[in-house]
């Protein structure tokens, strides 16, 4: 069994989540439960592969083998029922990246790019930072439950410039692993206005509580020349730091074009230690996962507890998929810029403000439970503090 209980001291490591408490949160004091990577160490498994490969003394340019796909494509085989061969698989430095470059081969500038609102910040960015223009189908909240606004979605991928929509399945960060009839409504309208999808998987192999994550390309294979799937283990097994990804691309065609646009941007090489981190993630992480997984509900489970029990104003609503939980405080009444500076000052609770999801992410706050319970527990009791402060019912 693994002791996911375990604190490990990360300063001292360079890590986004501590070392740029500073830049984001304007002080070093908050108990940093944003960023989304774990505090839990690594899979023995992966540990012991890396220190492994440290000891051989080289380091030189690697070339990822059959090795590398083998334990993909096994690993979606395993986990997800979608039988690929090899050949789909190209490597990518991240998901981020590889998304990035199939908006550069496969739209133009001045294109439009459908993401779906409140959404993991990046999106907004990798389309206007690439000269592209961005159109927003925003998630249509029910008592904390997000649905597709579909006939929206339609009217902008109806629009002759639309050529792309990046869509995030299993959703950060609103926890929604979308359904066969969302999935399929999607396909049609995309495929109906020739709109490409690509589809940021990373958080796939992250559903809860009975959640089943279905690959859009796997059980929509007729439209598979209009995905590019994007995934990795990085989430999965806490190996960000290796930027280590993949996109799996079933269309020849598509996938021969993207080929080689990643090879002109200089992009395909990638790090030899984020392919033996994969391989050992992917050939021996099974148990380890499960564990995890496990132990992300029981957090959750506790979170939702104490929400109920302490803060029954605070809409909050379990996710189907991931570890980030999106929490409601508009019932305090307070400005997004207030809401977010208490968090800070009074609780000194350091979490992802709404807003950095978009206008739609006013009155909430994103807090990432992959971490010892003691740690969540303690963000909780901070949280709290703040409603005790703010909070006038
Ligand atoms: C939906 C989504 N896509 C992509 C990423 C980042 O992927 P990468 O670091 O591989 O670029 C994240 C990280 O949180 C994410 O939530």
């Amino acid at each position: 069994m693994h002791n996911f209980d375990r604190i490990i001291n990360r300063e001292g490591t360079d890590s986004y989540k501590l070392d740029l408490r500073d830049a984001y949160f304007g002080t070093n004091d908050v108990l940093p439960l944003w960023v989304a990577d774990m505090d839990f160490a690594a899979p023995k498994e992966v540990q012991e592969a890396l220190a492994q490969r440290v000891d051989h003394d080289i380091y030189g340019y690697t070339i990822r083998k059959d090795d590398f796909s083998n334990a993909i494509t096994s690993w979606l085989s395993r986990m997800h029922s979608w039988q690929v061969g090899n050949e789909t698989i190209e490597f990518t430095p991240g998901v981020l990246p590889a998304i990035v470059v199939a908006i550069h081969e496969f739209t133009n500038p001045e294109d439009k790019i459908i993401i779906q609102t409140p959404v993991y910040p990046p999106f907004y960015s990798i389309v206007t930072d690439n000269d592209r223009v961005l159109l927003k189908n925003n998630l249509v909240e029910t008592d904390g439950y997000y649905n597709i606004d579909f006939e929206n979605l339609e009217e902008l991928a109806q629009d002759p410039k639309t050529k792309m929509f990046v869509f995030s399945n299993p959703h950060n960060p609103v926890g929604r692993a979308w359904k066969r009839d969302e999935l399929a409504r999607i396909v049609k309208i995309c495929s109906d206005n020739d709109v490409m999808i690509v589809s940021d998987e990373i958080h796939s192999d992250l559903c809860l509580f009975g959640n089943k994550h279905i690959v859009l390309a796997n059980e929509f294979p007729e439209y598979a020349h209009q995905i590019i799937t994007c995934m990795a283990p990085s989430k999965t097994f806490n190996i960000a730091g290796f930027s280590t990804a993949y996109a799996v691309i079933t269309d020849k065609k598509v996938r021969t074009q993207f080929h080689k646009r990643l090879v002109g941007l200089q992009m395909h090489m990638g790090n030899l230690f984020g392919g033996v981190a994969l391989e050992a993630a992917y050939n021996n992480g099974d148990a380890w996962l499960k564990e995890m997984k496990a132990y992300l509900e029981e957090n959750i489970l506790m979170v939702d507890a104490f929400i109920k029990e302490h803060m029954p104003e605070v809409g909050f609503v379990v996710p189907e998929a991931t570890y980030l939980l999106w929490f409601n405080f508009k019932a305090w009444g307070l400005p997004q810029s207030k809401l977010k500076k208490a968090m800070i000052e009074i609780g000194k609770v350091g979490l992802n403000d709404g807003v950095s999801f978009g206008a739609e992410g006013k009155g909430y706050q994103r807090m990432n439970i992959a971490s010892p319970k003691f740690m969540v527990e303690e963000g909780l009791n901070r949280i709290l503090k703040v409603r005790n402060e703010v909070y006038k019912k």
